[in-house]
C-alpha cells in the first residue's frame, strides 16, 4: 500500500519541470474526471466546467486503495473545490488534497494547464 502512495508527489506550479500532455479538452465530459496513465502513475484529471477550472491528483484514494478517484463526484466545500471517492464517499480537497470528512491521508494533486485547447499535467522529477 505504501509502495503505491509513494509514486505520488503533490507538485506545485514552481515545482514543474514536465508538461505531459494529456489529450484534447473535448476529449473530457463536462463536469467530470478521466483517468490518465503517466509512466507508472494513475492521475485522475478532472474538468470542472461549472467553475471553468481543471484540477488533477492521485487517481488511488488512500482508503482502500482502490483506483477510482477519477470516477468521483466534483463538489464544493465552502467554495473549495472537493472531489468525493465513488466507493465510500470519502472527500478531499482537489486545491490540498486534504480528506475533509475524516482523518485519512492527504491524496497528493498536481497542476493542470490548458494550451491550444489541450489539457496538460505538470510534474517534477
Ligand atoms: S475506497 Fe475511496 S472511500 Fe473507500
Amino acid at each position: 500500500m505504501e509502495a503505491i502512495l509513494s509514486k505520488y508527489k503533490t507538485t506545485t506550479l514552481n515545482d514543474v519541470n514536465i508538461w505531459f500532455k494529456v489529450t484534447a479538452v473535448k476529449e473530457f465530459p463536462e463536469n467530470g474526471g478521466l483517468c490518465v496513465k503517466y509512466k507508472d502513475k494513475q492521475i485522475a484529471v478532472y474538468n470542472f466546467s461549472r467553475k471553468n477550472k481543471w484540477y488533477a491528483c492521485q487517481n488511488a484514494c488512500p482508503h482502500k486503495m482502490e483506483m477510482v478517484l477519477s470516477r468521483g463526484m466534483l463538489g464544493d466545500d465552502h467554495g473549495a473545490p472537493k472531489i468525493a471517492c465513488p466507493m465510500h464517499k470519502k472527500t478531499f480537497s482537489l486545491e490540498t488534497g486534504e480528506n475533509l470528512n475524516g482523518d485519512l491521508e492527504a491524496i497528493s494533486t498536481y497542476p493542470v494547464k490548458i494550451e491550444n485547447g489541450y489539457v496538460f499535467i505538470g510534474f517534477s522529477e
